[in-house]
């Protein structure tokens, strides 16, 4: 089981930090900055993906890492179902550009039909044996593929990275209580929603309330339902504001309903 009291109450998530699906090396040094910010406040957990910016984000990550203590952070990266055939190479590439020689969780980042199940657990499973993962999971598996994968994995699934949000929250409804119960902690991406004011009026009407930003409420929300958040910011001014919605939430000075 992954404790969750070892980490910050948020982690950050590095999704277009150097790139969508191709590099972008034109915001280099503000990304590695960030990052850096992020680890001094106090932030100890990374997510990337291999298809981050084709590769270019974990080499941000790498960049931050190499100023910092390895081993106080938790770096989350993900295999993308191209390289279900062959995981270790991929998890090799993904080292090397994090200039570290383990990840702390590898994820499956999406389900693929086009890979048989059972083999890729197997695989997952070998690299986590070899030392080259802490620890094993998947992202955006639903219940089914999420019990199925917990048994053939026989019980080393860690962690689910869902969508979860203000304005979504039915994956993590459907996986919920199985998470709970097995141990599985339920990752949130997307926490912020995005920035984006949701559809739903009572969920607005409690934002308006709270007299928070859109994106620090819905954090909070997500951090309510018992899910940890991997937000994404760019600048301080973002992170502060996500920082001091927090403190205010731990004082019980937030009404979220
Ligand atoms: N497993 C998956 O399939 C999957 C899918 C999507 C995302 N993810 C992970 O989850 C992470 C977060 O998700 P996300 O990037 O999609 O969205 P997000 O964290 O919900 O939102 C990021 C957006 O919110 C803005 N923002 C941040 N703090 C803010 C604040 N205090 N006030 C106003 N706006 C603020 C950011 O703007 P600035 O950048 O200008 O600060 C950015 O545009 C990703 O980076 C990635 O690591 C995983």
């Amino acid at each position: 089981m992954i404790e969750k009291k070892q980490f910050f109450p948020f982690g950050i998530g590095t999704w277009r930090m150097g790139g969508a699906s191709q590099p972008d090396y034109s915001r280099d040094n503000q990304w590695v900055e960030i990052i850096n910010r992020a680890i001094q406040g106090g932030i100890n957990v990374i997510d990337t993906a291999e298809m981050y910016g084709a590769g270019h984000s974990e080499e941000l990550v790498g960049r931050a890492v190499e100023t910092n203590n390895r081993k106080n952070l938790f770096i989350i990266t993900k295999a993308w179902p191209s390289s279900y055939g062959n995981l270790r190479d991929a998890l090799n590439r993904s080292l090397r550009r994090m200039k570290t020689d383990y990840v702390d969780l590898y994820l499956l980042h999406w389900p693929d039909e086009n890979h048989d199940l059972p083999e890729l657990i197997k695989d997952l499973l070998d690299l986590k044996d070899d030392g080259l993962a802490r620890y094993v999971g998947v992202s955006n598996f639903g219940l089914e593929l999420l019990s199925l994968s917990y048994s053939l994995s026989s019980g080393q699934i860690y962690a689910n990275q869902i969508e979860l949000n203000v304005s979504r929250q039915s994956q993590f409804n459907e996986i919920r209580e199985f998470s709970e119960e097995k141990g599985i902690l339920p990752i949130a991406y997307s926490p912020l929603n995005r920035n984006r004011m949701p559809e739903n009026h009572k969920m607005r009407d409690n934002i308006k309330k709270s007299g928070l930003s859109v994106s620090a409420y819905s954090l909070l929300y997500t951090i309510s339902l018992g899910a940890y958040p991997v937000p994404k910011f760019s600048t301080v001014e973002h992170l502060e504001d996500l920082l001091s919605a927090y403190k205010k939430y731990e004082k019980g000075n937030v009404r979220m309903f």
